[in-house]
């Protein structure tokens, strides 16, 4: 896809959005696996908890404002055009894809928020003020937060897969436009 105004149609994402996809590939990676395998397991009543929490927090919080700068960059700047991949159906389906990852890391973003201020986690976490809940699944945004979360991982899966598939199968260098180098 390229923007109307732009005259020569590049071969790459911008560079900005080349550091944020990989900065935030990597962090969000981290919020689901210390998510599902840390925070989630580890009993309200465990000392260790509101430290995890905290890491989350903080780190699921940078992501929230790296995704609007991202949002921010990614309407401004112009992008290759669509990547061909053979199939008529994948191809009408990607940008979808691309989209539904906004989409999806939005609504962690909202839900875990709604769970923070229902509870009053930001004064347990940052001020020692308070304490945990017994539990947080008795919250409607604990199961909207759980479930958004596998999704999430599903479109990952999905997603690195079809770049494997483009980079080994169809060998069209896709990687390499979400890559630096000359655009
Ligand atoms: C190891 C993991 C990953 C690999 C190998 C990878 C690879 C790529 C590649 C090659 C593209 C360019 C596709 C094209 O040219 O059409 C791309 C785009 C994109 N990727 Fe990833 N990616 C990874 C992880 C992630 C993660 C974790 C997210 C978000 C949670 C993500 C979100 C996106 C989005 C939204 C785009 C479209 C560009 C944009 O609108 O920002 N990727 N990825
Ligand atoms: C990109 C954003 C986020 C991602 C990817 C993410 C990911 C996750 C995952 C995977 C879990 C475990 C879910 C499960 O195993 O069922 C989790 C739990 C949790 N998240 Fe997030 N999260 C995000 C944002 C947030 C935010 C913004 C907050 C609060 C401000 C938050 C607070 C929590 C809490 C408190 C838990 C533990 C719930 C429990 O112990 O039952 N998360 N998160």
């Amino acid at each position: 896809m390229t923007t109307p105004n732009s005259s020569t149609p590049v071969q790459r994402y911008h560079p900005a959005l080349m550091a944020l996809h990989w900065l935030m590939a990597l962090m969000i990676i981290a919020l689901l696996l210390g998510g599902s395998l840390v925070t989630a397991p580890t009993p309200n009543t465990d000392p260790e908890k509101i430290g995890h929490i905290k890491g989350h927090m903080i780190v699921a919080l940078s992501v929230g404002v790296l995704l609007i700068v991202r949002l921010l960059v990614r309407l401004r700047t112009s992008h290759p055009a669509p990547a061909r991949s053979g199939m008529a159906w994948a191809d009408r389906v990607a940008p979808w894809t691309h989209w539904a990852f906004y989409v999806l890391v939005f609504t962690m973003l909202v839900s875990g928020m709604t769970m923070a201020a229902m509870t009053g986690l930001p004064d347990i976490v940052f001020n020692g003020k308070g304490s945990l809940p017994s539990d947080f699944w008795h919250l409607p945004p604990r199961v909207v937060h759980g479930i958004v979360a596998k999704a999430l991982f599903a479109l990952i899966a999905l997603h690195i897969g079809a770049a494997v598939y483009h980079q080994v199968i169809r060998k069209d260098g896709l990687l390499s436009r979400m890559w630096f180098g000359k655009r």
